[in-house]
């Protein structure tokens, strides 16, 4: 499909510690709390030696998808948030495949940024691209949401799966660079999405983009609330 990215939800090294996280969560370690294992039963389970597991297991911790603790002799395990992470995208990745449509809520307050929104909307180069991809011609300037804490992971999910690439292009002077948007929809409102890096803020703040000035047709202030839905 035209303006998607090829970029793999999850990634060859990931792939490769997937059997041992579904080993591990068979054997009831979880997302809440440390559990017991047996380094030996697991190793007859999955057909290895214990040596082998324990090197895996030390590999998944230091990695980050597993937190360890226990004495000497003993390990308990617990699946930590990047552990968690990935059996999400494994599971949306599935979902997908299989022709579930799924919705990412992502909730945050609109806040004022810098004031180059619209100067960025307004070059061709990118319009072009967000009415022909997104469907709408933009208003000029983006409305700045800062999401709530327990939804920036959220984000960071975003920027990890496919979305709609918007080309960088150069008109002579300058070159723009690309980036990645997603349909949306805020109160019944067909918006847009974009993952923007900027050195002034961090990954709580997205972008969104719309037809109409939003802060007219909805009546935002700085602090108001707003839900994203994200139709993927
Ligand atoms: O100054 P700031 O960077 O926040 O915004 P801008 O990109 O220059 O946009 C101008 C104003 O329009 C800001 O108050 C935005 O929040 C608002 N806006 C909006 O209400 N709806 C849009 N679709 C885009 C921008």
């Amino acid at each position: 499909m035209d303006g998607q990215v090829n970029a793999s939800v999850v990634n060859y090294r990931e792939l490769k510690r997937i059997p041992y996280i579904l080993l591990l969560l068979q054997n009831g370690v979880n997302d809440h709390g440390f559990t017991r294992v047996n380094v030996s039963d697991l190793s007859r389970q999955i057909g290895t030696t214990p040596q082998n597991v324990s090197k895996v297991l030390k590999r998944l911790e230091r990695e980050g998808y597993v937190i360890r603790s226990g004495a000497k002799g003993e390990v308990s395990l617990m699946l930590s948030e990047r552990g968690s992470a990935l059996l999400r995208s494994l599971m949306d990745l599935m979902e997908s495949l299989l022709g579930r449509n799924i919705t990412i809520v992502l909730r945050g307050v609109v806040t004022t940024g810098l004031g180059e929104g619209g100067y960025y909307m307004s070059l061709e180069g990118y319009r072009r691209q967000f009415t022909s991809k997104l469907g709408f011609d933009p208003y000029p300037g983006t409305l700045n949401v800062r999401l709530l804490d327990q939804y920036v992971k959220y984000r960071l999910y975003l920027e990890r799966i496919p979305g709609i690439r918007i080309e960088g292009f150069s008109n002579g002077a300058r070159t723009y660079g690309g980036v990645k948007a997603f349909k949306c929809v805020i109160s019944s409102i067909q918006c847009g999405v974009l993952l923007v890096e900027r050195t002034s803020h961090g990954p709580e703040v997205i972008e969104v983009i719309a037809p109409v000035k939003l802060r007219d047709r909805l009546n935002l202030r700085d602090g108001d609330e707003v839900t994203i839905n994200i139709l993927l």
